[in-house]
């Protein structure tokens, strides 16, 4: 996946803009909720291809951070 790829559709949050927010300290899915909008619109069966909300792929991009910044696979 790209930076400039949305992982939230509904409001338009993209990978690169979670990844900042992750840099500057976010370690949570309420910390990338409240510091970069995503997650908070919830039209996402109308909006996301994927027909269901973003909160897991946001999951999986906080584990993939912190897992390699901790050096685990
Ligand atoms: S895709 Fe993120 S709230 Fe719907």
């Amino acid at each position: 996946m790209e930076d400039h790829e949305l992982v939230c559709y509904c409001d338009r949050v993209s990978k690169g803009e979670i990844i900042t927010a992750l840099e500057q300290g976010a370690r949570t899915l309420s910390d990338i909720k409240r510091m970069t909008g995503a997650c908070s619109s919830c039209r996402c069966k109308e909006l996301n291809p994927k027909g269901r909300c973003c909160s897991q792929d946001i999951a999986l991009l906080i584990k993939e951070y912190l897992d390699a910044k901790t050096g685990l696979c």
